[in-house]
């Protein structure tokens, strides 16, 4: 699947996609260090665009930099500024936005203290990254073989790029045998997340999520899901589960920017309550849609409109 999109945001200014290349000896690409995002923007149900959450992400980016000991050359305005120049200049409306921090080229030895920290901010159109079906119907995901990182041998709260190689293999491995994700569980055998997406399940009427102090992203999604669920008077319960109360769950659903609100229909390969997406699921899945797409009014500080 080839990424469409004319110009790119590089270091200060839009290039063509066919400039917009770095050195082979750029240190990112050898070692992984490195920080970025995954945002949305999203058309209006007024006609317009906006930015679903930018703020939240872009703080996420400076965070990720700060724990991996990035010094960005951009604060939070001047980000947020290139983001939006990126996504009007290509004059898109529905489209994924994807800032990224590196370290070029210069020294290969790994501190690398020396080399320029670049940035560059790429946006495209990409659909329902698990699929419409899975949007609609829900997908099939399995336990990964491969654990979520131990808290002290990776920095979990980071979306640090080498430090996804980790969910890369979990995904590739599940999808070889046919299935859409891979959940992960934690280095003592809880539930963690799914290789790029928040676990939420419902059983009983209350909703469970990953507890922030766990293995896991804090995801911006999980975070809005949460305030909606709260709003719609849902009890919520932020706490650690084990694999099997998956298995008993009467509906499960993973939250991300790229997969939005994805109801999880199966689990290695036991049906999750009727098989289908349950009613709570879908009512946060509509909710969710009507408030990035500006159809609900409930929370324009969460909509940054690109004008
Ligand atoms: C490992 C991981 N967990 C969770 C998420 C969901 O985070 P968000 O909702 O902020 O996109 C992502 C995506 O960024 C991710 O990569």
């Amino acid at each position: 699947m080839g990424i469409e999109t004319n110009r790119i945001w590089m270091d200060g200014e839009l290039v063509d996609y066919a400039d917009a290349t770095i050195h082979v000896l750029s240190h990112t690409l050898h070692y992984g260090l490195g920080a970025f995002e995954g945002i949305r923007c999203y058309k209006q149900a007024d006609g317009g665009a906006a930015v679903f959450r930018l703020d939240e992400h872009l703080k996420r980016l400076l965070e990720t930099c700060h724990i991996a000991t990035l010094d960005c050359p951009y604060d939070q305005d001047e980000l947020k500024r290139a983001c939006l120049e990126t996504i009007k200049d290509n004059g898109f409306a529905d489209c994924y936005i994807r800032p990224v921090v590196f370290l070029g080229h210069g020294e290969m030895g790994l501190s690398a203290l020396s080399n320029d920290v670049r940035v560059a901010i790429i946006s495209w159109p990409w659909g329902a990254y698990l699929g419409d079906e899975g949007l609609t119907h829900g997908i099939r995901a399995k336990v990964s073989s491969f654990n979520r990182h131990h808290v002290n041998a990776a920095m979990v709260k980071g979306k640090i790029n080498g430090q996804y190689v980790n969910s890369i293999l979990a995904k590739r491995e599940v999808m070889k045998s046919g299935y859409q994700e891979a959940i992960m569980l934690d280095t003592e055998g809880y539930i963690s997340e799914a290789s790029g997406e928040n676990i939420f399940l419902v059983r009983n009427g209350t909703i469970y999520t990953t507890p922030l102090g766990s293995s896991i992203l804090g995801g911006i999604t999980r975070n809005t899901l949460l305030a909606l669920a709260r709003e719609q008077g849902y009890e919520l319960q932020e706490s650690r589960f084990t694999r099997d109360f998956l298995y008993v769950a009467d509906e499960i659903f993973m939250t991300g920017t790229a997969a939005e609100v994805t109801p999880v229909r199966e689990v290695d390969d036991r049906a999750i309550g009727s098989g289908e997406p349950g009613p709570v699921t879908k009512e946060l899945q509509a909710l969710y849609f009507d408030t990035v797409k500006g159809k609900s009014k409930s929370h324009p500080e969460w909509l940054t409109i690109v004008e």
